[in-house]
């Protein structure tokens, strides 16, 4: 069976590396030429933890091309894995997925099934479906089944190897047999068969319902402030019923990445325009998180109106840990408030610097070591939670900066381990440490 993978993002890269690993021939296809020269040398133009060395392992069963027509010939499974993002009104932008189904249509050489695995609102695939169709006008006949990606950023390769769930939505026993026979080496306990509809909706509610967590915990948190509890041991409480469950209560400066924000934003746009119902619970989890997403900021200003003229220090950039991924990321809705006011920005963050110096090749100071950021300092700024801050010495905070005045929008500290320290310690949802 010839496999194809249009997109070698994070959902085409990995799906494509893992159905190698469970021993299936796979053909990478992208239009962007330097990514498949990239990966034909054997390197992986994302940040994945595994991925290369999982290219490496299979890269007799693995080949790379920019070729439409070598991509797509005797092509028996095409699976789709280009970006949707989001456009200016909040709905998905579907251009790439209309431009592979366009390729599919000029270039396969045989009749063959078309596996959305790419985020699209409900209804999508059946579109594609009667596009592709109406396109190859009778040559070759398509069908269109639908199959979610449910993996995270950082954790991409296990998630997908050791899925917790599949989900295949499919209108024919051949489409469904087909899904089966390539997941037939994954966990079968956890594989959902369901309509297509069904298929694209359980992704959005997923990623919604995950969303609308994470805003609930915030906005818990910022209770907790005003009325003097602690989120951290709300959270656990509030974990330990297993119908509530103990994931996703982290309270933070909100949520970010490629997923959560533009997931919400289109499916309450979906329901908004197509069918004027609005989704109140998705629209409070976009807000609370827009909000969110300023507080450090706000925290700041009670010790200094004004930025202009400090030494700020940022640790973290990436929207989360373990990736360099820096999409939606609150760094890039608090860093251009800080400029703007005329600070002087050291920032630490070895994965995400390198796509950060694109947005931003000289504004910032980018230094090598938590110590090169924090010294000289008079505030300091915690976007990620990554382990070299959570596991960085906490005398350093006093030790090197002018003023330790510490911003922690992840709580990377447990409060028990900064009360004694000399800093001014900041968090979210728990009391303020001043011991300035
Ligand atoms: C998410 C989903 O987890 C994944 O299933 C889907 O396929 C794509 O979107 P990802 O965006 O990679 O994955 O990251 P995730 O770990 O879910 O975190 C998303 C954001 O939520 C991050 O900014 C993270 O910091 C934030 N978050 C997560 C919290 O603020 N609190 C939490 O408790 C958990």
């Amino acid at each position: 069976m010839k496999i194809v993978v249009s997109g070698t993002g994070y959902v085409g890269l990995v799906t494509a590396v893992c159905l190698a690993e469970k021993g299936n021939e796979v053909v990478c296809y992208d239009v962007v030429k330097e990514k498949i020269d990239m990966l034909n040398s054997g390197k992986s133009p994302i940040y994945e933890e595994h991925l290369e060395e999982l290219m490496h392992k299979n890269k007799e069963r693995i080949t790379y091309t920019d070729d439409k027509v070598i991509a797509y010939k005797d092509a028996d499974v095409i699976f789709i894995g280009v970006g949707t993002p989001e456009k200016k009104d909040g709905s998905a932008n579907l251009e790439y997925i209309y431009k592979v189904a366009d390729d599919i249509a000029e270039n396969i050489t045989k009749d063959c099934l078309v596996v959305i695995k790419s985020t699209v609102p409900i209804g999508t695939n059946y579109k594609v479906e009667k596009y592709i169709t109406n396109k190859l006008d009778g040559k070759h006949k398509i069908e269109i089944a639908s199959n979610p990606e449910f993996l995270a950023q950082g954790t991409a390769v296990r998630d997908t190897l050791e899925a917790q769930r599949i989900v295949i939505g499919t209108h024919s026993k051949w489409a469904e047999d087909t899904l089966k026979s390539i997941y037939s080496k994954f966990d079968k306990s956890v594989l959902v068969s369901t309509d297509i509809n069904s298929a694209e909706m359980i992704k959005y509610a997923s990623n919604d319902f995950l969303a609308l967590k994470i805003s609930y915990i915030n906005e818990i948190a910022n209770l907790c402030e005003l009325v003097g509890a602690n989120i951290e041991d709300v959270s656990k409480g509030m974990g330990l019923d297993s119908r509530i469950g103990n994931k996703f209560l982290n309270a933070g400066i909100g949520y970010g990445g490629s997923c959560f924000p533009k997931d919400t934003k289109a499916l309450h746009t979906l329901a908004n325009n197509l069918y004027d119902y609005e989704l109140k619970t998705v629209k409070a989890a976009i807000e609370v998180n827009a909000n969110q997403k300023l507080k450090l900021i706000r925290k700041a200003r009670k010790y200094y109106e004004t930025f202009n003229g400090l030494n700020v220090a940022v640790l973290g950039l990436a929207f989360k840990p373990n990736t360099d991924d820096l999409r939606e990321a609150p760094s890039l809705v608090n860093i251009p408030i800080i400029l703007e006011d005329g600070a002087h920005i050291k920032a630490y963050d070895p994965i995400g610097e390198k796509n950060y110096k694109k947005i931003y090749p000289t504004e910032i100071e980018y230094c090598n070591s938590v110590e090169e950021t924090l010294k000289d300092t008079d505030i300091c700024f915690i976007f990620t939670e990554w382990d070299f801050v959570k596991n960085m010495d906490i005398n350093l905070y006093s030790k090197l900066m002018k003023k330790p005045i510490i911003i922690d929008g992840r709580n990377c500290y447990k409060l028990e381990d900064v009360k004694n320290k000399n800093i001014l310690y900041e968090s979210i949802g728990r009391d303020t440490i001043n011991n300035l």
